[in-house]
């Protein structure tokens, strides 16, 4: 199953771990709209045909949602009644934090063998260096940017861009980096506004025209609305204006790097599933496949690369 917000490479996923059970000869059945279609018991029966020409395609052939019945006792035990009626063994969830919490739930409530595939764009899980999706979402956020940038240049304009996250700042960080952001705004890091006053009036004297500041939308600030407002009251002359980029960034053909990962993630979920991790993630740790427990996963996340912060301020000057 897929579930949560859906994210390019999903699909390569679901492909892979289709693909591996029939390879290894088990049977193999798709859930619809995650969590949701596992009570409503929305299940299909899959082949290695039923995942042809999906490797480039953005979202998820199962569909998504978010379950508020799932996180309810009641909820849980209907979904295990359906899993043990089919006679299915064990489950694939393919999500972000919020699926691998309702997955050890299901793990711990009922002793059902789990597996967890990192599925978001936002990165923010711990025990993988990378989650499904971020790196094309990242991609996606790029150009978008460097177009914006281009009318930005013509105008000597400011703009604020605000991309997701949720809390988390990867997306902005990696996207601030990559298109010379003059300031990334993270939930990790309080940059107050008069620090970002302090950079632009530095700019000014360095005669630069027009920036970019890259918010997160979790950042505490409140927004890049928010932070657009208060720059404007403290600098009434800059013509500032403000691109939320939205679930632009959620769509697309997956790249190479979320194919592939994709790819290696999926066969090793079911591989681990065979060998015994029956409440594990499967993560992406320098290049190699590695398991590891889902509390760990959920129970945090990896830190942000303070390097990358400190060399975007180096080079935006
Ligand atoms: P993501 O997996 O992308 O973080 P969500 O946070 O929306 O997305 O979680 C997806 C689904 O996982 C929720 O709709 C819910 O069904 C289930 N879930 C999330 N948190 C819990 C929880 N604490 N207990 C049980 N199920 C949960
Ligand atoms: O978790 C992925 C994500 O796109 C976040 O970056 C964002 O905060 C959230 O989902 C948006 O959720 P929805 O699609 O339900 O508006």
């Amino acid at each position: 199953m897929t579930s949560g917000g859906d994210a390019p490479g999903m699909n390569a996923a679901i492909r892979a771990v289709v693909r591996t059970s029939v390879y290894y000869e088990l049977g193999v059945m798709g859930i619809y709209r995650g969590y949701a279609g596992l009570i409503e018991n929305d299940f299909i029966e899959m082949n290695a045909r039923s995942v042809s020409k999906i490797i480039n395609q953005g979202g998820t052939i199962l569909k998504t949602s978010r379950s508020p019945e799932f996180r309810t006792v009641e909820g849980r035990k209907k979904a295990y009644e359906n899993l043990k009626e089919r006679g299915v063994d064990a489950m694939v969830v393919i999500g972000g934090d919020g699926s691998f919490t309702g997955a050890t739930k299901l793990h711990d409530e009922f002793n059902f063998p789990v597996i967890g595939i990192p599925g978001t764009i936002d990165n923010d899980l711990a025990c993988t260096d990378y989650t499904l999706g971020y790196d094309t979402a990242t991609n996606t956020v790029i150009e978008s940017i460097d177009k914006i940038r281009d009318t930005a240049n013509s105008h000597n304009r400011l703009f604020f861009i605000e991309v997701m996250g949720r809390d988390a700042g990867f997306i902005a960080l990696r996207t601030g980096l990559a298109t010379g952001a003059i300031s990334i705004l993270l939930p990790e890091q309080d940059i107050g506004i008069h620090d970002l006053i302090d950079i632009l009036n530095r700019n000014r004297a360095t005669h630069k025209t027009s920036s970019i500041v890259v918010v997160a939308e979790g950042d505490a600030n409140g927004g890049a609305y928010e932070v657009a407002k208060k720059v404007k009251e403290k600098y009434s002359q800059l013509e500032t204006k403000v691109t939320v980029l939205g679930h632009v960034q959620r769509g697309g053909s997956p790249s190479a790097f979320d194919r592939v990962m994709a790819s290696r993630m999926g066969v090793k979920a079911v591989e681990g599933l065979l060998e015994g991790y029956h409440e594990h993630m499967v993560g992406f740790i320098q290049d190699s496949m590695k398991y590891c427990k889902l509390s760990e996963a959920i129970s945090g996340t990896h830190p942000i690369n303070e390097e990358l912060l400190r060399i975007s301020k180096i080079l935006s000057i």
